[in-house]
């Protein structure tokens, strides 16, 4: 029984790994997207290392995901927090296999930095920022000199495609360290996301909805919910691109089971409620629940003004 489950599982494993490798990114390229990608480009074409710097959900992993899709390459990553050793990076050696081996290739298990610099590939380093000091300064010779020490195997030169990408939220955040000056040094060019435009912001809310038909009108109040959160002076983190598309896909979906035919005040106000209470974070002291009931309101309207048409 348990060799028939695994068996199964291996089997699944498989399919999911193929339908990984086969999911394209659906991205908006327009604006700050666009030029972004293209400096990018020009960062790898001049053999500089970039990072990209904004808040969260703004796009900074889509944009690398799209980026090493468009070059044909595979993209490795891996966030950095407190807990990440150089070794999540580099690799490690396997004990049961070192016993069985010894310390060779077959015995050692690549990190997901040492595998981009072998396959070449596109690698991001999120949250850099984050990393304990010393975990950036391992970080030094793979992005200087394209190259890394692995213990007991040897120095391998990093193959040409390899294209090493930080990502970061802005460093007065919560829980961001200021990147290491040695790190800092390293990083030539500083690319900023910040909350696109309307237009494309709505585009990139209906291009993650694509099995919902949402209306000009929905579309447009749940941008208006969204970057009201972002001009408040209670909030200290806004909603991001993220809860937007949430707020999109969970207000179709209500409407959906109720079979209306249109998403209605009601549903989009109870959606974004369930979305919002826990995308914001408020100043200390600003109570979540009515702070985000008061923010619904204020902006899609009371129920009755909006069906008489006159809130948008
Ligand atoms: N230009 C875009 N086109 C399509 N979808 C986008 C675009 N920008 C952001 N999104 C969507 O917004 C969401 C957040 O994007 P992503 O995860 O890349 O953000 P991030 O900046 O890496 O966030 P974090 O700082 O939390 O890691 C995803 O669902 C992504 O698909
Ligand atoms: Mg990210």
């Amino acid at each position: 029984m348990v060799q028939k489950e695994h068996r199964l599982f291996a089997s699944q494993f498989k399919k999911r790994m193929d339908a990984a490798s086969q999911e394209r990114v659906r991205i908006v390229i327009k604006e700050q997207y666009k030029d972004a990608f293209e400096v990018l480009e020009d960062c790898e074409n001049a053999g500089l290392i970039p990072g990209i710097v904004g808040p969260p959900g703004v796009g900074k992993t889509l944009l690398l995901r799209a980026y090493a899709e468009k070059s044909k390459r595979n993209f490795h990553w891996i966030t950095g927090d407190e807990g990440v050793r150089p070794s999540h990076l580099i690799g490690s050696f396997n004990p049961a296999l070192v016993l069985q081996k010894g310390f060779n290739l077959e015995s050692f298990e690549p990190g997901p930095l040492l595998k981009s610099m072998v396959f070449g590939s596109v690698f991001g380093l999120n949250e850099a920022n984050r990393l304990p000091e010393y975990v950036q300064n391992s970080l030094l010779e793979p992005f200087e000199e394209r190259s890394a020490n692995v213990q007991r195997l040897g120095r391998i030169q990093a193959d040409e495609d390899f294209f090493p990408v930080l990502s970061m939220n802005p460093e007065e955040m919560a829980g961001a360290h200021r990147l290491s000056e040695a790190l800092r040094d390293r990083i030539r060019v500083w690319i900023k996301l910040g909350y696109p435009r309307k237009a494309t912001e709505i585009e990139i809310v209906k291009v993650n909805c694509p099995e919902y038909n949402l209306s000009d009108h929905v579309l447009a109040q749940i941008y208006s919910l969204v970057s009201a959160t972002r001009s408040s002076t209670d909030i200290e983190i806004p909603a991001s691109i993220r809860a937007g598309i949430s707020i999109a896909r969970l207000s179709a979906q209500m409407a959906r089971r109720k079979r209306l035919e249109e998403i209605d005040h009601n549903t989009l106000s109870t959606a974004a409620h369930y979305v919002l209470v826990g995308a914001l974070r408020f100043r200390p002291g600003v109570d979540a629940e009515p702070a985000v009931n008061a923010l619904v309101r204020r902006v899609l309207g009371s129920k009755r003004s909006s069906e008489s048409g006159q809130s948008t």
